[in-house]
């Protein structure tokens, strides 16, 4: 099977490149390596490399040239910055995903879409959404993303394309940009900077291992039907929770955790179903509170040659607007 995995320099998109390559497949890679994408991911894995955009219709013809399946995790995916900046939001995960599908309308490829749970906006105590639950996304970045789902629903419907969605947890593990809660604060930790929690950080969010959720995503590309939406669930806990075992793992001073200025229109909890994908046979391996995230500090504890050089340069322009006011406050 040759695959065509968009973003796969990405977090995520790595993960599964190496999930796929070690089980024997073809894979293309195609990638535009924005400040989040880094080839370093993807060393000593057997792929095709392609650096390109996935909104620009030529770079997707040639990325997908004899491809099977096209499993898309490109896109703009951090909440923060879309809050600060939505356009390119809007482009990748809206208009760049409109390129693939119609890429995959063209060849009959298979198709998958990979969603987040955040589409589901924020969730009662004890709730759990499901896949045919209502779009309320809060988000500049999660309206992007429910608007790539919609674009996929009707492209299956109005054109017959065999597309599935995957709505995946918060996801934690290796090679992830530290922009977002776990790598942010494991390395902060080890940096001796503050941890600024939003707000009470009692907010609850689900934790996926980036394996696990690859596992699913692999699942749904051989076994999800055409048409259907599979959630992949994770370990809920509260973010003060998080900060505090991360406090533990790292060794690092209690006093580092700052209460910061909360994220505007911050969703306090997700929480998915995922019976409909536990149905086909998928299991997490991970356990985050029994060796996920101890595993994890560990890999960011061993692999500071990964992280230190991308804590510099844009990424400090983008931190001192994110967090200099609110650290100072
Ligand atoms: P990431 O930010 O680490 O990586 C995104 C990748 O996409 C990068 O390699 C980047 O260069 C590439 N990219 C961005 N715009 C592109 C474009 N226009 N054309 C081609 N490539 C482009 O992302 P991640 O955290 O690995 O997330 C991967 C996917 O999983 C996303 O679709 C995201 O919405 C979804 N998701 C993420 C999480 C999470 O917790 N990280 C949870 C659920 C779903
Ligand atoms: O739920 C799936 C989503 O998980 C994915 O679709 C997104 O791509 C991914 O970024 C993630 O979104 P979140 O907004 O939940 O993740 P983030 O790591 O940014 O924040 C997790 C929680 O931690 C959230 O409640 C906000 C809080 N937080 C985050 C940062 C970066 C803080 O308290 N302080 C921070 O500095």
């Amino acid at each position: 099977m040759r695959v065509l995995v968009t973003g796969g320099a990405g977090f995520i998109g790595s993960h599964f490149v190496r999930l796929l390559a070690g089980g024997g497949a073809s894979v293309v890679v195609l990638d535009k390596l924005t400040y989040a994408g880094n080839l370093a991911n993807l060393e000593g894995i057997d792929h095709v490399f392609v650096h390109g955009d996935i909104a620009d219709p030529a770079a997707v013809a040639t990325a997908a040239a004899g491809c099977d399946a096209i499993v898309n995790f490109a896109a703009e995916t951090h909440v923060d910055r879309s809050i600060l900046g939505p356009a390119e939001f809007v482009h990748t995960d809206v208009l760049g995903t409109m390129c693939l599908l119609e890429a995959a309308r063209e060849s009959g490829a298979r198709y998958v879409q990979v969603s987040t749970d955040e589409v589901y906006g924020d969730l009662e105590a004890g709730g759990r959404a499901r896949e045919g639950d209502p779009l309320r996304p809060s988000s500049p970045y999660s309206a992007a993303k429910a608007g790539g789902d919609l674009q996929v629903l009707a492209y299956v419907r109005t054109y017959g394309v065999r597309a599935s969605i995957t709505r995946g947890a918060n996801t934690y593990g290796p090679n992830q940009y530290p922009e977002k809660l776990v790598p942010l604060f494991v390395t902060n930790a080890f940096e001796g900077e503050p941890l600024p929690v939003y707000g009470d950080g009692k907010q609850v969010r689900e934790w996926l291992h980036a394996e696990d959720h690859c596992a699913g995503v692999e699942r749904v590309l051989h076994e999800g039907a055409p048409g259907e939406i599979y959630n992949i669930g994770g370990e809920d806990h509260e973010n003060i929770e998080v900060t505090r075992r991360i406090l533990e793992l790292t060794g690092a001073d209690p006093a580092l955790v700052r209460h910061v200025e909360d994220r505007a229109g911050h969703d306090r909890r997700y929480a998915v179903d995922d019976s409909k994908l536990r149905a086909l046979g998928w299991t997490p391996e991970h356990s985050f509170g029994e060796g996920g995230l101890s595993a994890t500090v560990e890999w960011y504890h061993e692999n500071r040659a990964w992280w230190e050089p991308i804590k510099s340069g844009v990424y400090r322009a983008y931190y001192e607007e994110q967090y200099a006011n609110r650290l100072k406050a």
